[in-house]
């Protein structure tokens, strides 16, 4: 199973992704998570990335492309994976396919996860993830329901921030539609439904 899940930011991508891999054991390859990481662990990649991460902007194409690269050639990569945040661009996708056929690979669908703008603005604002193993909950969460860690609000999750991301995908990632459209390799999927109902869609559409 190779499967990009397409989707605006807070469109529940990382939520389906992890019940994705729960369910069929592939790889979460999530570029944000990523990126976060080296952030955290402030690597050369890391400082690169920080200033277009805190404003809401894509990361330049070519750190992604060199990060991806490298990712999908690892050896969990190779039983299936799940992209979360990638691509993002045309130029992003068009790699992407150029990287597959380099390793005889081939993506099975491209998943677009729909809802309304009102919905994705509440979702983000109301999101808060675990400081120590990523879990994603909501700002009723105090702790952590699967760790008991700190649960904090991204840098981006910030109602400034979230306008401009929004924006950005408008422009930047949108037309990806189309251009999955065009390889017959779309599936779109009613995101404003509860997160079972959604994945329940999703795995029959795919499966
Ligand atoms: P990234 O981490 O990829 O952020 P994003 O695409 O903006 O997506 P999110 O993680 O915000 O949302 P999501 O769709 O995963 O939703 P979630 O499941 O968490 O990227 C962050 C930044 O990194 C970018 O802005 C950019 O700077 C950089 N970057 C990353 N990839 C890049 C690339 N390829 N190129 C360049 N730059 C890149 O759900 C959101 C909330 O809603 C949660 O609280 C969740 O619990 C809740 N929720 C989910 N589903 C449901 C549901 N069905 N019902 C009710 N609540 C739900």
């Amino acid at each position: 199973m190779n499967i990009v899940l397409l989707g605006a930011p807070g469109a529940g991508k990382g939520t389906q992704a992890k019940k994705l891999v729960d369910e069929f054991g592939v790889a979460h390859i999530s570029t944000g998570d990523m990126l976060r990481a080296a952030v955290k662990n402030e690597t050369k990649l890391g400082k690169q990335a920080k200033a277009y991460m805190d404003a809401g902007d894509l990361v330049p194409d070519s750190l992604i492309i060199d990060l991806m690269r490298d990712r999908l050639s690892e050896d969990d990569a190779q039983r299936g994976f799940i992209l979360d945040g990638f691509p993002r661009t045309t130029a992003q996708a068009v790699a992407l396919d150029t990287m597959l056929d380099e390793l005889g690979k081939s993506l099975e669908a491209a998943v677009a996860i729909e809802l309304d703008f009102d919905i994705i603005v509440e979702r983000l604002s109301s999101r808060r993830t675990c400081s120590n193993c990523g879990t994603i909950g909501s700002k009723d969460d105090v702790s952590c329901p699967k760790c008991g860690g700190e649960m904090i609000q991204r840098d981006d999750d910030k109602p400034q921030t979230i306008q401009n991301r929004l924006d950005v995908y408008a422009k930047q990632t949108a037309p990806l539609i189309d251009y999955y459209q065009g390889q017959d390799l779309l599936v779109p999927i009613n995101g404003n439904q509860e997160v079972d109902k959604v994945f329940a869609d999703l795995k029959e559409a795919i499966e």
